[in-house]
This record gives structure tokens, sequence and C-alpha cells, in this order.
């Protein structure tokens, strides 16, 4: 058997195949409400409900990690009402999900500088990590503040100090290395990015981690995406074949 890069599954490219590690940028709240002339906060609640069934869904599909793109470091950007709502509705989520994931034993994890956000939201996602750090069931990563470049410089800087500390070579930084200082460094290869909504960007979302990963785009604006779309979503996976730049 070929030797597979060792940043990939064995069992992908399998007929039917169930990806480990899917990330999805859910996009289209906005328009969502617009089309039934609601405000943009309405179309974001759905969100959270949509993103709370599909939590669910990947539970029971037997998908190992969910990363979902919930705040970029360029949302910032946005107007400062909508940043607050967008703030609001995160609070709500930790504090009405957070017994559920430690009942199903899901392991919550951030990708990104949450730091960044005010206080009250700090603690609640530090104690929302405590509260889910023993357990080893499926991981549900949050991307908050999330960049890819910026955590692609991060690991630069972190691993340029430890070679000014004396503590590494610099021929000693490879893949690997890169790979250990990225805030995903815990969990699966990503096999499978969703972004809904007919945009087709990647919008600094995952960039080193998707260099081989199935790139999937569906019209489907987030808040109507359901079960059935993310079972479709992975049926449409198990159909395609990897070949990490093989034959
Ligand atoms: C994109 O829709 C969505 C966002 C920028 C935020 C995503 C956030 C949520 C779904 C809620 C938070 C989720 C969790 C898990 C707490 P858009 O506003 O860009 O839509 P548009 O492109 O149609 O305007």
């Amino acid at each position: 058997m070929k030797p597979r890069p060792a940043n990939v599954p064995e069992k992908a490219g399998e007929e039917g195949a169930v990806p480990r590690h899917v990330a999805i940028i859910m996009d289209g709240n906005g328009r969502w409400a617009k089309q039934r002339h609601l405000p943009r906060l309405e179309g974001h609640r759905r969100g959270v409900e949509a993103a709370r069934r599909i939590t669910r869904a990947a539970r029971v599909l037997g998908i190992e990690a969910l990363t979902l793109y919930a705040f970029s470091s360029e949302n910032w950007r946005r107007p400062e009402e909508e940043v607050g709502d967008l703030m609001g509705l995160l609070r709500l989520f930790i504090r009405n999900d957070l017994d559920e994931m430690v009942r199903e034993n899901v392991r919550l994890r951030v990708i990104g500088d949450y730091s960044r956000f005010s206080a009250d939201i700090v603690a609640l996602v530090d104690d929302a990590l405590a509260r889910t750090a023993g357990n080893d069931g499926p991981i549900l990563a949050i991307a908050l503040n999330y960049g890819a470049r910026a955590e692609l410089a991060n690991a630069a800087r972190t691993l340029a100090q430890q070679v000014r500390d004396g503590e590494i070579a610099i021929e000693s930084i490879d893949e690997q290395t890169i790979e250990q200082h990225l805030d995903t460094h815990d969990l699966p290869p990503l096999d499978l990015l969703i972004r809904t909504s007919g945009e087709h960007r990647l919008s600094n979302f995952l960039l080193w981690q998707s260099a081989y990963t199935e790139l999937l785009f569906v019209d489907t604006l987030w808040p109507d995406f359901d079960e059935a779309a993310l079972r479709g979503a992975v049926a449409s996976f198990g159909r395609r074949q990897r070949r990490f730049g093989g034959l």
C-alpha cells in the first residue's frame, strides 16, 4: 500500500467513508433574514439553531470533529450593533448548550484568539473548556476571532522564539512542527470543508489545514442547512476519490 502523508486519514477515499473532521463556514444568515424582511439578528439566531442541530447530527453520523467558523478576525469590521448581537448569541449558546456538551461527552475546543472578547465571554469560554476538558467523545471546535494567516504568523513567531532561545534548531522546523503550533494541533486532519450560501471562498479559514481537504460549496443559506444537508455532504465526500497528489 502507498504511504500516505502523516496528516491524512487511512480510510478517506473509501466508498462511503465518513469524514473524521468537518469544518463549516456558516454563511448566509443575513440573506436568509433579508429574504423574509426580518432583522439580521433573526438570521443569526436561526444560525445558532442550525449550529446546534448540525452539531447533534455530526455526533450521530460519527464525525469525530466539527469545526464551526462562528466569528472571524475580520468580523470586527461589521457594525458595532451586529458585533454586539453576535456576542450576545455566543453567550447564550455557551450558557444554554454547555450542559448538553458535558452530558454528551463532547470535547469543546476554541481556535482563534478569544482573549480579545469581553471579560465575561472569556470567563464563560474558559469555564466551558474546563468543564469539557475531561471528556473523550466528539470534538466541537468553535472558531472565535480566528484568522488562518494570524494563526500561521503566531506559529512562526513561537518557533522563531524557540530558535532564539536555543530550544530547537532551525533545521528541525518542518511541516509537522508547524502543525504542532497551530490552534488545531489536537484535531484530526481536516477531511471536508463546507461553505453554505453559494459563496466560493475560504475567507481566511483553515488555510494550512485545507491543503488536501475536499471542498464543498452549497447554495443553501446556513439557517436552512439541516441534517439531510449534512448527510448529503457526507455522502458526497464518500463518493470522492482522494489521491493526495498521487495517481
Ligand atoms: C455569516 O452570515 C455568519 C456569521 C458571520 C456568523 C456566524 C455565526 C453564527 C451562525 C452564530 C454563532 C454560532 C455559534 C456556534 C455561537 P452573514 O451574516 O455573513 O450572512 P450574509 O452573508 O448573508 O450577510
